[in-house]
Order: C-alpha cells, then structure tokens, then sequence
C-alpha cells in the first residue's frame, strides 16, 4: 500500500507515519528527516536547504522531487511506503504522479490530518526527539514514561529542531495553507482523498486511519 499523508506542521504526520509503518510493515519517508540528515551531513543538497528550512519556507521542487523518486527506486519500498511531508505543492503532486506511473506504482490514499492552527504553535514548540532512536515525545501530550529516558531505546538524549520556534512556525502554517492545501482538492478530483479529525488524542487518531486503510 502507498499513502500520503497530508497536515500542516504539527498535524501529527509524523507520529502516524511511525506507528502506520510498524502496523503495515512498509516504509515512512519523510522529506523533512530527509532534509535534515542533508543538513546534518553537510552535503551540497543540505548546504541549499538549511536556511530555508530554518526559516520555515519551502525547499525547491526540483530538489525535492530529485531527492524523492531516487528514494522510492531503493529495494525498501517495494512492499509499500508512506509519504510524509510529500507532495507540498501541485508541482511536487503531478511529478509524483509522473514518477509512479513510469515506475508501475499508484497512491492508494491521500489523507488530511485535519487541524487547528492555533493548537498547532503549541504541539510544534514543545516537541523533543531521542537523540538515538528518533522517537518522538511532547513536553505535555506524550512525555516519556520516565523522565529524561526514551521509551522505545533508553536513551538518555533529547534533540529539538531548529526551526521549531513561535515564528517559524507561523512562516511553515502560512507555506502550509498557500502552496500545500490546494493538494487536497487534487486528490479530492482524483477520488483518493480521505480525512481524519487531528484534534483527537494521538490513538484515536491512529484509529480512524486504521479505519481507512485497514
Ligand atoms: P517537515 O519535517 O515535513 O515538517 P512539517 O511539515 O512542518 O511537519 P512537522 O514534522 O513539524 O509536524 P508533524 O505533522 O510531523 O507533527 P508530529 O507528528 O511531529 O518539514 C520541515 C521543513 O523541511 C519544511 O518547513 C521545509 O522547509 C522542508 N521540506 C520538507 N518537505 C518538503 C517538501 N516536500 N517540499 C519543500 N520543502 C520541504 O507532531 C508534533 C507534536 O505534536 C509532537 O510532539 C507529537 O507528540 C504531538 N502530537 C501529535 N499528534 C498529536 C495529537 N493528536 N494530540 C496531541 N499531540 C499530538
């Protein structure tokens, strides 16, 4: 099964994608974790997305879309992947369609992780992420079970990203509603398109996608 997952920043695309790539068994490939590893491997790539990220605009498609489609050529997502964080704009949805179609390979889904932009200043800024692992936790909606020690790995290292701040974030929510959102109505013409309510506790949003594509 191939999915897109769609939601403005702190939408929950993240936290889905992991717990739908351990219920599916396929893989989750998210450009921002992309991006950032360009980042932190100083690559030519990360050199040009760096600030732009850290000002919460959006990496050129040609970049994008390059970074991408070599991903999905790799022997892991044969059976299956999530897209999260992909496409962000119409471009980036049509030359997705155009690489699937010259690899054999369709989206089965699109699905809108629907929010409240307000809500979303406060999810982003008190994120954190294991420094081993990449679980991820929230100062106050999902804290580790014991204090400074990762669920999944026991590790004792936390990292916050650099462009979750107030601001930036107002600058990825603005990127969000004018480049991102005209996406849904072209999965919505394409008959794929399906939404679940963000604003929901993380399980019972985990249930309603389950409901989707299970
Ligand atoms: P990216 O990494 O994709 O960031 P984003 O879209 O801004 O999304 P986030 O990762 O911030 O949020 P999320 O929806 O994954 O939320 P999460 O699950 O972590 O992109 C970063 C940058 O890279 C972009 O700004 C751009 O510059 C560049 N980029 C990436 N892709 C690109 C592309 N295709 N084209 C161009 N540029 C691109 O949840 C957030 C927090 O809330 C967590 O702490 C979580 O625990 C908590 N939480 C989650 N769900 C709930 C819930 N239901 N209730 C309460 N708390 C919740």
């Amino acid at each position: 099964m191939n999915l897109v997952l769609l939601g403005p920043p702190g939408a929950g695309k993240g936290t889905q994608a992991k717990r739908l790539r351990e219920s599916l068994g396929i893989v989750q490939l998210s450009t921002g974790d992309m991006l950032r590893a360009e980042v932190a491997s100083d690559s030519d790539l990360g050199r040009r997305a760096k600030d732009i990220m850290e000002a919460g605009d959006l990496v050129p498609d040609d970049l994008i879309v390059a970074m991408i489609s070599g991903r999905i050529d790799q022997d892991d997502c044969k059976g299956g992947f999530i897209l999260d964080g992909f496409p962000r704009t119409t471009p980036q949805a049509e030359a997705l369609d155009g690489m699937l179609k010259e690899k054999g390979l369709v989206i089965d889904y699109a699905i809108e992780i629907r929010v409240d932009d307000e809500a979303m200043v406060k999810r982003i800024t008190g994120r954190f992420t294991c420094a081993r692992c990449g679980a991820g936790y929230h100062d106050e909606f999902q804290r580790p079970q014991a204090d400074g020690v990762c669920d999944k790995c026991g590790g004792g290292e936390f990292t916050r990203r650099a462009d979750d701040n107030a601001e930036t974030v107002r600058t990825r929510l603005k990127a969000y509603h004018e480049q991102t959102a005209p996406i849904v109505s072209y999965y919505e013409k394409k008959g794929l398109m399906k939404g679940v309510d963000g604003m929901a506790s993380i399980d019972e949003v985990t249930r309603q996608l389950n409901r989707i594509v299970g």
